[in-house]
C-alpha cells in the first residue's frame, strides 16, 4: 500500500512556481508515495493564547490533516534568504501542543525554489534546521536547490525534460528513504 505524504507548499500566491513544482512531483512519484498538498494558507499566526482546549479551527484542520501523512515534502522559496513566513507558521503549529507534535519521526525532503541562481539555499537550510529539532528524519543528499526556475517550464505550462529528471532523482531518493524506514 502506499504511503500518504504531505506536500507543504511555502509559497501562498496563485501563480507559484513552487507549488507548480509541488505537482508535477505528485505525477512523477514512485506508486509507493501518494503525495497530497497540504494547505497552509489560512493559518492564523501562532499564538499560544488562542491554542488552548478550543484552537482555530484552520489549526485543528491542518493537525489531523498532518497527523494522517506518513512523511512530509517542503516545497518553499526563499524570502530574505531565509524562510517564507506562512511556512514557519505551518511548522510551529504542528509542533505544538507539546509532546504533540505532528512532525516527529517522519521522513521529510527540502525543495527551495527561486528564479535566482542559488536556488533557496538559504532558505533550505534554515527549514532543515528546524527539522532537526522537529525530530524529523530528513533526506540529505541529493540536496534540491532549484535554480532558474523560471525555466523549468515551457511556453506551454509543462515541464521541461531537465527540470524533469531532476525532480525525480529527488523523488526517487525520497520514495528510497520512506521505503527503509518503513
Ligand atoms: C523573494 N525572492 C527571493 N529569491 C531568492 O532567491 N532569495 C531571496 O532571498 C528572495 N527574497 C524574497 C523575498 C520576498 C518577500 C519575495 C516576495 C520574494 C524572489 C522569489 O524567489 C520569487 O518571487 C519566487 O518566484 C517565489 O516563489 P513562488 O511564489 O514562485 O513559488
Amino acid at each position: 500500500m502506499s504511503k500518504s505524504i504531505a506536500v507543504i507548499v511555502g509559497s501562498l500566491r496563485k501563480d507559484s512556481y513552487n507549488r507548480k513544482l509541488a505537482k508535477v512531483l505528485q505525477e512523477i512519484a514512485p506508486a509507493s508515495l501518494s503525495l497530497k498538498i497540504i494547505e497552509i494558507g489560512d493559518l492564523p499566526l501562532y499564538n499560544e493564547d488562542i491554542d488552548g482546549d478550543n484552537p482555530p479551527a484552520a489549526y485543528t484542520r491542518f493537525r489531523q490533516e498532518m497527523a494522517a501523512c506518513q512523511g512530509a515534502i517542503f516545497v518553499s522559496p526563499e524570502y530574505n534568504r531565509s524562510v517564507p513566513a506562512a511556512l514557519k507558521n505551518a511548522l510551529d503549529v504542528g509542533s505544538r501542543p507539546y509532546g504533540k507534535s505532528i512532525w516527529s519521526k517522519k521522513p521529510a525532503v527540502v525543495i527551495t525554489a527561486s528564479p535566482g541562481a542559488i536556488g533557496g539555499f538559504g532558505a533550505n537550510h534554515h527549514i532543515r534546521q528546524s527539522l532537526v529539532f522537529l525530530d524529523m528524519i530528513t533526506l540529505q543528499q541529493p540536496e534540491a536547490y532549484f535554480g532558474g526556475v523560471a525555466n523549468a517550464f515551457d511556453e506551454n505550462g509543462n515541464i521541461v525534460p531537465k527540470s524533469k529528471e531532476f525532480l525525480q532523482l529527488i523523488i526517487n531518493a525520497y520514495a528510497d528513504l520512506v521505503n527503509k524506514l518503513a
